[in-house]
């Protein structure tokens, strides 16, 4: 066995993007980031998380933000620290495979915006889904982070982590991050894995977890002692429940060890100090559910992430099925097996919930079944580590023909395509891919942005002409 080196452990601040998507479903605006990044910014941390994943569609959707101007103002102020990303392969934040060339150029906006690490997961781990934005972001001289969606499962061995992140690091990445969604990291399975992996690789290894089950802050530790890299953590008043670790106690655990990160304490209690009150009215405005900060054992148990046992518990609400909460829960791992033995990830964990609730509620297995399904089954979102169960397959897309190449090989570049249907709206260039990931809700707010532009140059007028009378 190699000796393992210790030194100062480093951490990722997710306060900006996954803490807040954990528990307050997305819901920061950029004008509570902005005050606090250049404090965020003399910290020292790894990186800053702050965009992709769900910030891109909530800010949209929800705050009538511009996501890329979030971005270029966070970089403004964040001078010092790296600004890290979550993006889904090639779906880049949307649902579906996106043709080779809008990844290129979503990669391409995004660190030329400001972004320096991205992270890069597919939900089936199949590295084929990873190429295009792995060598784009090694191509405009960003960090290309692979992360690979963990968990159980008996194809999920030893020797089938350790063969993957072996692939990972010659396909070019710059790190492998495990994304462990759901907390099912057990602190001695960590050092199992973070060991076998330290030994397998050379290139860092990061450990992304979410404190759901209860064990997160154990199992970081255990990683770290195993010679992990780089933790995952949110300041306090967004930590803990379905997000991360706090990062004022992970800091004061390594102190004076030879993990310690030396990060000042003053510093990050005048941050925790200002995140507390946006805490509290999240509290009072029931945005943050008190239920989301307790540990939730059933993810253990059932083995699937918070967010998909409070989906399914939505869908058996409209449903009128809630009685059949456990029996879902049940038949979840069933199809799951069916379904190739997938990870549990966006978008892998909806089609997983959504057939189990319909195979429940209506009574017979599969005789339901979503289109997402059937596409998964034909392998339109790659490769599963296991076989489909034939049966299953044969029942649900009958002779639908199966596809085994990369899935984006029959998604013909669109960029062009896009760029006509969107040109009346576009202010820059960044618009036609906030139009390609969400194209209704990109023209609703394009839509929006140009009526508030009218009224403000409207009120200007009016000062205007206030000011000098005619
Ligand atoms: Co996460």
């Amino acid at each position: 066995m190699t000796e393992i080196a210790k030194k100062p452990i480093k951490i990722t601040e997710t306060i900006l993007r996954d803490a807040h998507q954990s528990l307050i479903a997305t819901r920061m605006t950029t004008e509570q980031m902005l005050p606090i990044v250049e404090k965020l910014d003399q910290v020292g941390y790894h990186s800053l998380e702050c965009w992709g994943g769900a910030t891109f569609d909530a800010s949209l959707r929800f705050l009538k933000e511009d996501p890329w101007e979030r971005l270029r103002k966070i970089r403004a102020r964040a001078k010092n620290t790296k600004l890290q990303m979550l993006f889904r392969g090639q779906n880049i934040l949307g649902y579906r495979p996106y043709g080779d060339d809008v990844v290129e150029y979503f990669v391409q906006k995004s660190i030329a915006n400001g972004i320096d690490i991205i992270r890069i997961f597919d939900c089936l781990n199949d590295l084929r889904n990873l190429q295009t934005a792995v060598k784009a972001a090694n191509k405009e001289g960003g960090h290309a982070q692979i992360a690979l969606s963990y968990t159980l499962g008996d194809a999920y061995t030893m020797e089938y982590w350790t063969n993957i992140a072996k692939e990972i690091e010659e396909m070019g990445a710059n790190s492998i991050c495990i994304k462990d969604m759901a907390g099912l990291l057990l602190p001695y399975a960590a050092t199992e894995l973070v060991t076998a992996l330290k030994e397998t690789v050379k290139i860092p290894i990061q450990l992304h977890t979410h404190y759901t089950s209860g064990v997160a802050s154990m199992t970081y530790l255990k990683a770290v002692e195993a010679g992990v890299d780089v933790i995952d953590c949110a300041m306090s008043p967004f930590a803990l429940g379905t997000s991360q670790p706090a990062t004022e106690v992970m800091v004061e655990t390594f102190k004076g060890t030879p993990y310690d990160t030396g990060y000042d304490q003053k510093l990050l209690s005048e941050i925790a100090d200002y995140f507390r009150p946006i805490r509290d009215e999240a509290l009072e405005s029931g945005l943050l559910n008190p239920k989301n900060l307790g540990v939730n054992i059933k993810t253990l148990l059932y083995q699937v992430p918070g967010g998909m046992l409070s989906n399914l518990t939505s869908q058996l609400k409209e449903l009128g099925a809630e009685d059949k909460y456990y029996e879902v829960l049940e038949e979840v791992p069933r199809v799951r097996k069916d379904f190739g033995e997938c990870p549990l990830v966006t978008p892998s964990s909806q089609i997983v919930g959504s057939q189990a609730v319909m195979n429940i509620v209506g009574g017979e297995r599969y005789k339901m079944v979503t289109k997402e399904s059937k596409d998964l089954l034909s392998g339109r979102y790659g490769k599963t580590v296991k076989p489909f169960n034939p049966d299953v397959q044969k029942k649900c897309i009958g002779d639908t023909e199966v596809i085994t190449c990369r899935p984006a090989d029959l998604v013909p570049n669109e960029l062009e395509t896009l760029e006509a249907e969107m040109a009346k709206y576009k202010e820059q260039d960044e618009d036609v891919l906030t139009y390609a990931l969400f194209p209704q809700v990109a023209t609703d707010f394009f839509k929006y942005r140009e009526a508030q532009q009218t009224k403000m140059d409207a009120s200007v007028a009016d000062t205007k002409n206030g000011a000098y009378p005619v």
